[in-house]
């Protein structure tokens, strides 16, 4: 196939993988004018996007609607139509097994699934977060079993993703795209697709250095953030307001950049990926000291907040055991419906252990079933509010009238600072 396919959007493309980060970017694509596959193996997201309905918050139902009516957006289950287009995408899942060691079954899967239909000129493009060598190590030699040789029959790079669920400032189009092929011919081919979509490309010198990239980003914030998780216990003991401390700090023009403490890390990337490059580095004979630490603390958080709840009900004379405590915010960041690996699970969890009535109200989040906890979200109403021992909020949606929720509580534990500057006796924080 001729490069000149991407610039003149002529190539037929697809994703692998229609989740968080493989919708938003078939979306892209399709409104840059190519014709767009989208494969996924839940048959219900499939039917859902060909129908014009968008699972993921960021990505609208008109926007999809708009790229499916006019053919330039297709989702099937059925990956033979891979024989059929010029580059594909692979969005899939990269977790953690209980071990913590790094589950790359969900690549292997669409990796076999393309080798099946790789054919000369095809471009092939890994999107998932995982460890330095993945594409090198793993997926290069599945494709190369084919008989076709790389830079030469076909193309594969590795592309970072750094969507932000619910920032609508940096979207997949304008955050810029870092992308490092297994040859320089390889490189051009990814540069060039991906110039045809989004606003900036960041070629680096090989696939090794784009994985790397991406664990640097997320490891530079993991670590930074158990070090402020740690200052707030620190300061905790000390009867000192953290919040108020970082404030400050970030007043200095250079050299230091706020990092927020909360009830711990959740979501599908900054608790999941430092531990994907630990792991790495353990395969080298190296220890990745920082990771390690970072995790610990920032996995004792949830421990901590329930410690938290404890010594707030104690001060007005009640044991959790019997308490009624209404958690504000699930979803594991502000204004997002994603609850992955979200602390107020562990919380709720370890609340109920203890004995507490524990409900909680999400606006995005109306049940929480699939992670098996068998509550509802209930209405954010004064007298659900009042009738609340305590109430602990762990995620601020920025829909969420906190004023008024701190006016009809009797207390409340606040872990994300959205009760910044008020000062009333029935506030504790974190
Ligand atoms: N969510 C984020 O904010 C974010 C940001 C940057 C990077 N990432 C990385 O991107 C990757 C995807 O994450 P996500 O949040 O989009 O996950 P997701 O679970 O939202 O989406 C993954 C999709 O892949 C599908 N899938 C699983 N196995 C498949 C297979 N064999 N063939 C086809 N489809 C399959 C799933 O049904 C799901 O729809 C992960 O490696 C993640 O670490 C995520």
């Amino acid at each position: 196939m001729s490069i000149d396919r991407f610039k003149d959007q002529t190539a037929r493309v697809g994703v692998i993988g229609l989740g968080y980060v493989g919708l938003p970017l078939a979306v892209e694509f399709a409104q840059a004018g190519y014709r767009v596959t989208g494969f996924d193996v839940v048959e219900e997201k499939v039917s859902g996007i060909n129908a014009g309905r968008s699972h993921i918050k960021d990505v609208s139902s008109e926007a999809l609607a708009e790229v499916v009516k006019a053919g330039r957006l297709i989702a099937t289950t059925e990956f033979k139509e891979l024989a059929e287009l010029d580059s594909v995408n692979i969005c899939v899942p990269t977790p953690l097994r209980k071990t913590k060691d790094p589950d790359v079954s969900y690549i292997v899967a669409a990796v076999e699934k393309i080798a099946r239909h790789l054919h000369p000129g095809m471009l092939v493009l890994l999107e998932s977060t995982t460890y330095p060598g993945t594409t090198n190590e793993l997926i290069l030699p599945m494709l190369e079993a084919t008989g076709l040789e790389v830079g030469k029959d076909f193309f594969l790079a590795f592309s970072p993703e750094r969507v932000d669920p619910g920032n609508s400032r940096f979207t997949t189009r304008n955050i810029p795209k870092v992308v490092g092929g297994m040859t320089p011919a390889c490189t051009e081919h990814a540069a060039a697709l991906y110039a045809s979509a989004l606003e900036t490309v960041v070629p680096v010198s090989s696939t090794r250095v784009a994985e790397m990239v991406k664990l640097l980003e997320n490891t530079f914030r993991s670590v930074n953030i158990g070090l402020v998780n740690e200052l707030a216990l620190m300061c905790d003991s000390m009867g000192i307001d953290v919040w108020e401390v970082i404030d400050a700090a970030a007043t200095k023009p250079f050299g230091f950049m706020p990092f927020y403490p909360g009830p711990g890390l959740g979501g599908h990337c900054i608790p999941i990926d430092p531990f994907y490059l630990s792991w790495k580095a353990r395969q080298v004979g190296f220890e990745a000291r920082f990771i390690e630490l970072a995790g610990q603390i920032n996995s004792f958080m949830p421990r901590h907040v329930v410690a938290k709840v404890t010594e707030a009900l104690n001060e007005v004379e009640k044991a959790v055991r019997g308490s009624s405590v209404l958690v504000i915010g699930v979803a594991y960041k502000n204004d997002i419906d994603d609850v992955r690996e979200s602390p107020a699970l562990d919380i709720i969890n370890e609340l109920v252990e203890l004995g507490g009535n524990v409900s909680y109200h999400d606006p995005y989040v109306p049940d929480l079933a699939g992670e098996g906890i068998a509550l509802r979200s209930t209405p954010l109403t004064d007298d659900t509010v009042a009738a609340a021992d305590l109430v602990l909020i762990t995620t601020r949606h920025d829909v969420v009238d906190y004023d008024r929720i701190l006016e009809r509580a009797r207390v409340v534990l606040d872990t994300r600072n959205v009760l910044k500057g008020r000062r009333s006796p029935k506030i504790r924080r974190l």
